[in-house]
């Protein structure tokens, strides 16, 4: 297969940069590994800010987002039981939706099938070849064993957080800037009504517990746990003694739980960004930790910048942008890496946590809530901060 710019990973942001580049006219080729059902089906965060919902309804992946996903204008810190709200329209004039990733990949596939151009699925990529030519060269094979070769004037590696393009681009996989936490999430989908109009974010001694939905029959609850918990092994009423003990002014609505799952955590930067003609975006580049959901949200600066890049190299012929892009994506990346690592750290508790790190933690929330200027600051990172580059 020949193409201009071929793309590792039908995730949000390989599928998003395919629909922008394809508005200017650039042909590109996604393929990934997994089935279509596989990908849809993958339980991720639900939160999109302000800026992300903005692009995908004025690039004309779709507005859906506006029509059936819940707008939230605020969410809700408890603190040892007292709740305090962030009002985000009162302080940023800004509201974020509530709409699981998987809805937003569910838009971007339908874009790409609408425009005759469907993600090739089942198209597992081996290796990135010929970085440093002007023909570099995807190889893989296809589910059904057959061997494929996609040759690209560039090739982007949006193939998440084991991504194999980082191979060519950082010299290997785990060649970045890294941090691990000591905990992790148990997250579980619960087929219950709501509990709380709002996300409730909250802390206790017991750790930390997050209030999230799906819509008005699923909700999606995650508390702190070891990251070497097997989720298996905690049964029902374990989980919600848990959820509700570190909830305890929300009396928790319960139902049937028809998921459970152990999310790691971790914070890294890709060394590299660019190698050649190969780039690296969306968690390719960077991943976060979960708290404040900012994975996706990011991915898509990346994508804006890129895409940028990509147009002005193909009009062109300079890559004046594409040598700018590491530099512009890595502003914001480490402004998210900051405010996802604030979260968690101002959140959880670790298990070596001493009684100082405990109240120094309970003063750093005190000066958060009561500070009308810190409640701006995280509102305003938490609907998005503005991309600065336009799609
Ligand atoms: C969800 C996940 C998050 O990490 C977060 O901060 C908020 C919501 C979610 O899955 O709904």
């Amino acid at each position: 297969i020949r193409t201009q710019v071929g793309i590792l990973g039908a995730g949000p942001a390989g599928l998003l940069l395919a629909h922008l580049l394809q508005k200017a006219g650039i042909d590109s080729v996604v393929i990934d590994g997994k089935s279509r059902d596989e990908i849809e089906g993958t339980v991720k965060a639900g939160i999109v800010e302000s800026p992300a919902a903005r692009v995908l309804a004025e690039s004309g992946v779709s507005d859906r987002i506006y029509r059936e996903g819940a707008k939230h204008d605020g969410i809700e810190f408890h603190v040892d039981g007292n709740a305090h709200r962030f009002d985000f329209q009162d302080l940023v004039q800004k509201s974020v939706y509530l709409y699981p990733q998987h809805e937003v990949l569910t838009d971007l596939i339908a874009a790409r099938i609408r425009d005759g151009v469907p993600p090739l699925f089942g198209h597992l990529a081996e290796s990135v070849q010929d970085a440093e030519t002007t023909r570099p060269r995807i190889v893989g094979t296809t589910t059904e064993g057959e061997a494929f070769e996609i040759s690209a004037d560039v090739v982007v590696g949006a193939d998440g957080s084991g991504s194999i393009a980082r191979i060519p681009v950082c010299g290997s996989q785990r060649n970045g800037h890294y941090r691990e936490y000591p905990f992790a999430w148990y997250g579980v989908l619960a087929e219950a009504p709501p509990s709380s109009d709002e996300l409730i974010y909250s802390r206790s001694e017991q750790g930390f517990v997050l209030i999230s939905t799906r819509d008005k029959n699923v909700q999606r609850m995650y508390f702190q746990c070891d990251p070497l918990l097997d989720a298996s092994t905690v049964s029902d009423a374990e989980i919600w003694d848990t959820l509700q003990a570190g909830v305890s002014g929300t009396t928790l609505k319960q139902g049937p739980i028809i998921r459970k799952d152990v999310l790691r955590f971790r914070s890294f930067v890709a060394h590299e960004l660019r190698k050649g003609r190969v780039f690296l975006m969306g968690d390719a580049a960077h991943t976060v930790p979960p708290t404040g959901a900012k994975g996706m949200n990011l991915a898509f600066s990346d994508v804006l910048w890129l895409n940028q890049a990509l147009r002005s190299f193909f009009a062109t012929g300079s890559e004046a942008l594409m040598d700018a892009y590491p530099e512009n994506a890595l502003q914001r990346i480490w402004k998210a890496q900051h405010f996802s690592y604030w979260m968690t750290s101002m959140l959880h508790i670790a298990p070596d946590a001493t009684e100082f790190d405990k109240l120094r933690s309970l003063g750093e929330l005190a000066s958060v809530t009561g500070s009308r200027s810190a409640q701006a600051y995280l509102a305003e990172n938490y609907v998005g901060l503005d991309y600065g580059v336009g799609d």
